[in-house]
């Protein structure tokens, strides 16, 4: 099929990749020409495990390419993908939708023949029935179909997302259109994906619903760690304990600084403007969103107080920045909380990520920038992880001890065990688990 997706940014293009594998021919249009050059020219614009080289393969093949010119790719294609951003609304939290009406205009202007239009962006309900009424006006001759297809896909596990998903969700209002969406997923159709298809509202209060739901998930095993805390109990036993039982489920259940990305936090602020406003408010996802904005920024007293209750002329050393492991992504994430508190306590900041620098340096003032977790170590007062990636799971407890002026560690990953480190002479704090625990 021929597929043109408009967005070349995170979700079009492994989702333009990950199609063009499927053998679609896939085109990704963005209005970002230099991006486009770039993407041309072999280079990806972002840090995503794997998809340079499925981008590489499939442009090889002549299944993907990309493009500036939305009018010359869009006539002949069976399906277009709407993937742009849908950023929360400056001032009120809604979603701006701003990108994606604009995409529908530009769609209007160019379709020829029946075509399938496809939301992947994430929208507000009502967005599909709004993106079909532009469309119309513009073209009443136009045959079309507009489609709900929301994306599920983890940064950092993207691609393995989008070929083994949990599910496949299509909210679609006529046949035809079911017929070309199951076309398009067909390997996934054939390996007995679960294809749940539903009217456009459900399909797309499906995906709000799941991200808050999988945020307040994170949000109560916070407060339980906190609570933990206070009683002597372990929050990684309580959430084992818990997730043994098939009705809860041991995912996203690991106690950490709060939740952050490009995701969870805008649509959870989405969800509750778009409850509030049709008089529905959604209250447990209201405290969530309080609860894990008021946690982010609780974070450094951890540190302060881990350091003896003041960092004055004191050096820290972070390990991690990004909101997550194995991307580069710095949006919302807890470090942009914690690296400024710190230093408005009189540290002086010597970090390390391993692909989060670049961004990072572009949202945090005076921070020095190490070119490994050791040298971040070096000297320093007290160390912090923030992030969870691979390459700090199996630090050299002695080399860190003996680089550390003082081996106070705040790891607010839980990737360490408190006993072993009290063992090997590290001050270790952790979330929600009592210092000495039988192990
Ligand atoms: C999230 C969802 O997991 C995807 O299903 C969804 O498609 C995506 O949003 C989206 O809407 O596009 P993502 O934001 O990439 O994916 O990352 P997650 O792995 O969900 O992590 C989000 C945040 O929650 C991170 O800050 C992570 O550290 C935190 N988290 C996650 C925890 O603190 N504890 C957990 O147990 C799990």
């Amino acid at each position: 099929m021929r597929v043109t997706i408009i967005g070349a940014g995170y979700v079009g293009l492994v989702s333009g990749a990950c199609f063009a594998d499927f053998g679609h021919e896939v085109v990704c249009v963005d209005k970002d020409a230099a991006k486009i050059r770039s993407l041309e020219a072999g280079n990806i614009p972002i840090f995503e495990p794997g998809l340079a080289a499925l981008v590489a393969e499939n442009v090889k093949a002549r299944r993907l390419s990309f493009s500036g010119d939305f009018a010359a790719s869009t006539p002949n294609a069976d399906a277009v993908f709407i993937a742009v951003g849908t950023p929360s609304r400056r001032g009120d939290g809604f979603a701006d939708l701003s990108y994606v009406y604009s995409a529908a205009e530009e769609i209007a202007s160019v379709i020829e023949g029946y075509t399938v239009i496809v939301n992947k962006s994430t929208v507000p309900v009502g967005t599909g029935a709004e993106v079909e009424q532009i469309i119309r006006k513009a073209r009443p001759d136009a045959g079309f179909s507009v489609v709900s297809n929301p994306e599920f896909l983890r940064e950092g596990a993207a691609i393995a997302d989008f070929k083994h998903p949990d599910r496949i969700i299509v909210g679609v209002e006529d046949d035809r259109a079911i017929q070309v969406m199951r076309e398009l997923y067909r390997p996934l159709y054939l390996n007995e994906t679960p294809m749940v298809f539903t009217n456009r509202a459900t399909s797309e209060l499906i995906k709000y619903a799941a991200n808050a739901f999988l945020a307040t998930k994170i949000t109560f095993i916070n407060e339980i760690a906190d609570l933990c805390e206070q009683v002597g109990a372990n929050v990684q036993e309580v959430a084992g304990g818990m997730g043994l039982d098939g009705r809860i489920g041991a995912k996203f259940l690991h106690a950490g600084p709060g939740y952050g990305g490009s995701c969870f936090p805008k649509d959870t602020i989405a969800l509750v403007r778009t409850a509030q406003s049709n008089n529905a408010p959604a209250r447990i996802v209201e405290a969530v969103v309080e609860i894990n904005d008021e946690r982010k920024k609780k974070m450094a007293g951890r540190v302060i107080a881990a350091c003896g209750g003041s960092l004055a002329n004191k050096t820290i050393a972070v390990l991690g920045l990004t909101f997550k492991p194995n991307t580069d992504d710095m949006r919302d994430s807890p470090s942009l909380d914690i690296v400024p508190a710190l230093q408005a306590a009189g540290a002086a900041i010597r970090a390390y990520d391993p692909v989060g620098m670049k961004e990072a340096a572009a949202l945090l003032d005076d921070v020095e920038y190490a070119e490994g977790p050791y040298q971040a170590l070096k000297g320093a007062d007290g160390v912090v992880i923030i992030t969870e990636w691979d390459e700090f799971r199996a630090l050299d407890i002695d080399r860190v001890k003996a680089l550390m002026k003082a081996p106070v560690m705040v790891d607010l990953r839980n990737i360490y065990r408190p006993r072993e480190m009290a063992e090997r002479g590290i001050d270790y704090h952790s979330i929600g688990r009592p210092r000495e625990i039988f192990e």
